[in-house]
């Protein structure tokens, strides 16, 4: 129950900060899918809150089991305890989305690398991207949805793309400035540049919990 008597939703999200330079962009916009998401819960305050799951903090080296993931049958039988970490935390959560920058037309090889590392974690989850770029990243959008399909994640059809507005936020972003997403503090947030996107994550992610409903 949550403070208002109402059952919590059982489901646990993560949502994933794909981007791991320094400096980065990409926590502000997580918080920005975040906020919208919190936004909604005024209609529905069973609404679950993802839990941030940062790929900086976990660090992961590039991929070194011996074995193929998709036939490790138990957590027990990877080489590495960093892979049964990484293991036990995707195993935590029953959907995902991902929040990722278009690097040179695709996505940024850290986020390949933390996927590879698993398989029957990710699989039969549902999950959804939130790209973005210059002109919203749809192409790292496209192929990481791939790589969600051969992990046999359940992908969303509804993708969010988030297009800067113009150079200037571009390189701030670049520089890991202050975009000015924060809720009605700049351009970007209340009434700002993404206002129209906004529901286009709130639908999304709705999709993602009614593929959820019934099974968790
Ligand atoms: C290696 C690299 C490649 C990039 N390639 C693209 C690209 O293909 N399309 C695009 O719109 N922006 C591209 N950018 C600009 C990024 O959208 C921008 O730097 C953004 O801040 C990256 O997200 P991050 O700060 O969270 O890492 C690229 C940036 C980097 C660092």
């Amino acid at each position: 129950m949550d403070m208002t008597g109402q059952e919590e939703y059982p489901a646990k999200i993560g949502i994933i900060i794909c981007s791991t330079r320094t400096p980065r962009v990409c926590p502000q916009i997580t918080q920005f899918v975040l906020d919208t998401i919190q936004s909604t819960k005024h209609q529905d305050t069973t609404i679950p809150t993802p839990d941030i799951i940062d790929l900086a903090e976990w660090n992961l080296p590039l991929f070194n089991e011996s074995s193929i993931p998709s036939q490790i049958k138990d957590p027990s039988q990877y080489d590495h305890d960093h892979t049964r970490a990484w293991s036990a935390e995707i195993t935590r959560y029953h959907a995902f989305i991902f929040v990722v920058p278009q690097y040179n037309w695709g996505y940024p090889a850290v986020i390949k690398n933390a996927i590879d590392y698993l398989y029957h974690e990710w699989s039969g989850k549902p999950a959804f991207v939130v790209s973005y770029g210059g002109h919203g990243g749809g192409k790292c959008n496209r192929q990481l949805r791939e790589v969600f399909r051969g992990v046999r994640m359940e992908v969303i059809e509804r993708n969010v793309e988030l297009a800067f507005p113009g150079r200037g936020v571009l390189e701030r972003a670049a520089k890991g400035e202050d975009i000015g997403l924060a809720n009605g503090s700049g351009s970007g947030g209340k009434l700002g540049f993404w206002e129209d996107e906004r529901r286009g994550i709130v639908d999304a992610y709705r999709e993602l919990l009614q593929v959820l409903s019934g099974r968790v």
